[in-house]
């Protein structure tokens, strides 16, 4: 592959402090250069070597691309209903997956492949070049696990989430369900993911089972990541910490102890202002989680019910908006954040040796994506060294 030199921009983030200034190590007037796969070098554009082909960034700023660490992308079916019920005041229950699973279980890989990949483009041309997705919507043994095969063709990061919640097909008998996510799902699913989650909510799982369940995943090789704490206060971030998750993923509901293990352990808070803005629920508090010293991700949850967008700058722009955080702290949460909650080292920031994953923006820095709210910015996306937009 040619080496390209990407040269002419006018604010660079690349996330390392050694490379440029503050914490998201910001260079002026700078450049880069790609080489197959990888960022080769990184520095201002009067020092750049030369390189094989030249792109002219005239001005724009760069960011490392997007790491959307969580989403919900392998379904079928529509749920507009449901939003224009919640718009009219109706509360969002966890209930509402069961219409998700009755459409995705009718749905043919073929069908479930094309609405993956559809939702794929869109992130990517929004700037998002890493993306985590997960099962949840098959309930059956066999439905997660094609799930999880079509995930896998699209990316790595793939997470086993037998337990979003009790199968219908199970209401009379809870513990039955979690015998079989534990046993004959996990068997047929583990192959195929590199993560286990459970919904650890009211009306989905609660602590023990949730614990159950991911004890089980552990014995088999997955890496545990929870939904905790998105609509009321409960076990699940406790349990992730306890478990060394790598994250726990909504964190809207947060007692001082809860705020406290976060910031004391290596498990991520990741914050997902879509689904709060798509519920009309309470906002995360970024701002909490930052001052006591808890790393924070931002992500889409992308999914049909609670959180239907697949936009990290929207995500960006709330996060910054209505959670307390500075434009800067919602760049960092919004990329190497969502790396460190799928502990990776690769992507998420543009050290020489990153993964070459890069989204140029039509504004003259990063800012803009909180300030510019709802405008698509991203204007070019490099991911592994191809550019891709
Ligand atoms: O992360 N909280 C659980 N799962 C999804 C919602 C899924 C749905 O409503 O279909 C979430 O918000
Ligand atoms: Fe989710």
């Amino acid at each position: 592959m040619p080496t390209t030199l990407i040269h002419n921009i006018t604010t660079l983030v690349t996330n390392d402090q050694s490379l440029g200034k503050g914490a998201l190590g910001l260079l002026q007037d700078a450049a880069v250069v790609l080489d197959g796969t990888r960022v080769a070098w990184v520095g201002p554009t009067a020092d750049a070597p030369a390189a094989d082909e030249a792109y002219d960034a005239e001005g724009r700023a760069a960011i490392p691309g997007f790491v959307d660490s969580h989403s919900h992308l392998l379904f079928a079916g529509d749920r507009t209903q449901e939003f224009n019920a919640r718009m009219e005041g109706r509360p969002y229950e966890a209930g509402g997956i069961r219409t998700t699973v009755a459409a995705t279980r009718a749905a043919t890989d073929e069908a479930l492949e094309a609405n993956l990949t559809r939702y794929l483009a869109e992130a990517l041309r929004q700037g998002t070049t890493t993306f985590e997705t997960k099962s949840g919507y098959g309930l059956t043994t066999e439905d997660e696990a094609r799930a999880l095969r079509v995930a896998g063709r699209h990316t790595d990061e793939v997470t086993f989430l037998g337990a979003h919640i009790v199968s219908p097909d199970y209401a009379d008998d809870p513990a039955a369900y979690v015998d079989l996510v534990t046993g004959e799902m996990l068997e047929a699913c583990a192959p195929h993911a590199r993560w286990i989650d459970v919904f650890c909510e009211k009306g989905a799982f609660d602590g023990d089972q949730a614990r159950t369940i991911l004890t089980a995943g552990k014995a088999k090789g997955l890496h545990p990541r929870v939904h905790a704490n998105q609509l009321g206060h409960g076990p699940g971030v406790q349990l992730a910490v306890e478990l060394d998750a790598a994250s726990a993923d909504h964190c809207t509901h947060l007692t001082d102890a809860d705020v406290d293990a976060l910031a004391h352990s290596e498990t991520v808070a990741t914050l997902l202002p879509g689904a709060e803005f798509s519920t009309r629920a309470q906002w995360p508090d970024a701002r909490r989680l930052l001052d006591a010293g808890a790393t924070v991700a931002l992500s889409t949850d992308c999914n049909p019910g609670s959180s239907f967008t697949s936009s990290m700058p929207f995500c960006v722009a709330l996060a910054v908006r209505d959670m307390g955080m500075t434009p800067d702290e919602a760049v960092w949460a919004a990329t190497a954040g969502g790396a460190a909650a799928l502990r990776r080292t690769d992507v998420g920031h543009l050290r020489p040796g990153a993964r070459a994953d890069l989204a140029l923006l039509d504004a003259p820095s990063h800012v803009h994506l909180a300030y510019r709210p709802g405008v698509p910015l991203v204007s070019a996306v490099w991911r592994e060294g191809t550019r891709a937009v």
